[in-house]
């Protein structure tokens, strides 16, 4: 395979734009779909395609939002109206979020961390296609990934759990880079780490 400067440029530069920077226009419906085929095309031990994907756009955004500040609201009463409203807006203003569940299959091959690291892949592989069709992207999971009820209403079956939520739209600011690990500091030759006591 040739080498692809503009492949490896993108991922010198990759940022991700936070939920509240991520505008319309969106992706449309034949954008969309070319994002969930580059999604979904993860390493994936065993061919078990352990993970389900909810894509949450248009109306859906708000009655989703409607049912996560009920939830909020019934499990903690004191709840004031400002904070109600952010649960109201999780899926405001992006056009289109993608929910990530981890979908783990029966396998003698494939343990279960290897079945959930491939749906870390789909998440992470949604934020690239996000980007390789205009637009920008931001990784999260939030409460509503951990509560069992909220991510029942949000899709998740018995036995699942959300990844994350990729939430994809045109941004409205170009961050700045923020600072990236020390190569040194996180990377050592095995001869100098382990094995040579
Ligand atoms: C599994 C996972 C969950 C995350 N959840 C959140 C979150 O709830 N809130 C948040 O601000 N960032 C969250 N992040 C971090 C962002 O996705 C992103 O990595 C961070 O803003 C750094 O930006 P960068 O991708 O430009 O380096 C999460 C990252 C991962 C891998």
């Amino acid at each position: 395979m040739p080498a692809n400067p503009a492949v490896r440029d993108y991922l010198l530069s990759r940022r991700s734009v936070g939920p509240a920077f991520l505008r319309d226009p969106g992706p449309n419906a034949d954008e969309l779909k070319t994002i969930l085929t580059i999604a979904t095309r993860v390493p994936d031990h065993g061919k078990l395609t352990p993970w389900r994907l909810i894509v949450i756009e248009g109306d859906d955004r708000v009655r989703a939002g409607e049912a996560l500040a009920a939830i909020a609201a019934r499990k903690n009463p004191g709840l004031d109206q400002q904070s109600l409203e952010i649960e109201r807006g999780r899926f405001l203003p992006m056009p289109l979020t993608i929910g990530v569940i981890s979908a783990p299959k029966p396998s003698d091959k494939a343990p279960e961390l290897e079945q959930l690291l491939s749906a870390g892949n789909v998440a992470f592989n949604l934020v690239h296609a996000a980007h390789a069709m205009g637009y920008a992207a931001s990784w999260i999971t939030r409460w509503f990934s951990f509560d069992a009820e909220a991510a029942a209403m949000l899709g998740a079956q018995p036995g699942e759990r959300f990844v994350g939520f990729v939430h994809i739209g045109a941004p409205t600011m170009v961050p700045e880079d923020r600072p990236r690990p020390d190569l040194d500091a996180v990377v050592s030759r095995w001869s100098d780490a382990a094995g040579q006591a």
